[in-house]
């Protein structure tokens, strides 16, 4: 049994998709938690509404990550309500495809700038408080794209893949202090960033994930929430997948 009672968490981007599954899973697990959105006030509210009727607290909190000074000040306003993080789950996202040849200056920083350095920007600001946890966690959302590389996704699988150095970097660095930093590498999630996709991109998606499925939410919250808890102690630096076989 996984609990987590005590523990402050926040999730980034959890008004919708993975993030908002995954806060609702660390709440039912006991943990207080963190809202974060960039612009859908509404749907973080009621993640939010959700965490209270299962008895826990809930804070909602809007700023853009890839803006430094915007994620400095999540993790402050974290600590002041809360006075303290425990687990931080770095999952804002978002995509911008275009075939390399296509791809503007402007597409390539945005999603760099919003997947890479928003990871950069809240484990930084939220290192000293981590540290001070009795076992702080940082859980980052990668994807097999960062791994296996994909047409019309430089940009995404360059962040992705970043998002792995940057882990095992913090890693190393912040385990004497007793914190472990994981990667959590989604394969093809039902959510808003995949229901648009073409049919036949998704279709030769399905036709490379043995499970014959898409995987749903709850089964990325299932690992982020074992990964936070003290079950996953001695787990630090790795990079679990969760694609239905898509990627061995
Ligand atoms: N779905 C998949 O198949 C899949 C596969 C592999 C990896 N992933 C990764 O898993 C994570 C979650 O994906 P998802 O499918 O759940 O995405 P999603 O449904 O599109 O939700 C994205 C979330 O990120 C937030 N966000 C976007 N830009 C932000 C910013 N600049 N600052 C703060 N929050 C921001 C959004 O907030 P607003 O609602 O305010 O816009 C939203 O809560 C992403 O890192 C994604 O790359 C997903």
């Amino acid at each position: 049994m996984i609990d987590l009672t005590g523990k402050v968490a926040l999730v980034t981007g959890s008004s919708r998709g993975i993030g908002a599954a995954t806060a609702i899973k660390l709440a039912e697990a006991g943990a207080d938690l963190v809202i974060n959105y960039a612009s859908s006030q509404g749907p973080a509210e009621e993640i939010a509404s959700k965490i209270n009727k299962i008895g826990r607290k809930a804070i909602v909190l809007q700023a853009n990550v890839a803006n430094f000074d915007e994620a400095k000040s999540l993790i402050k306003k974290t600590k002041k309500e809360f006075g303290k993080l425990d687990i931080l789950v770095n999952n804002a996202g978002i995509t911008n495809d275009k075939l390399l040849l296509r791809m503007k200056e402007d597409d390539w920083d945005q999603v760099i700038d919003i997947n890479l350095k928003g990871v950069f920007n809240t484990t930084k600001s939220a290192a000293r408080y981590l540290m001070k946890s009795e076992a702080g966690r940082i859980i980052n959302l990668s994807s097999v794209v960062g791994l296996m590389g994909n047409a019309g996704q430089a940009n995404y699988a360059a962040a992705k893949a970043g998002i792995l150095g940057l882990t095992k970097s913090t890693a190393r660095e912040l385990a004497v202090r007793g914190v472990t930093a994981n990667v959590v590498a989604p394969g093809f999630i039902e959510t808003d960033m995949t229901e648009n996709l073409p049919e036949n991109v998704k279709a030769e998606m399905l036709s490379n994930i043995p499970a014959n499925r898409f995987g749903k939410v709850d089964e990325v919250a299932n690992l982020i929430v074992f990964l936070a808890s003290p079950l996953a102690q001695y787990i630090n630096g790795q990079v679990i997948n969760v694609d239905g076989g898509m990627l061995m």
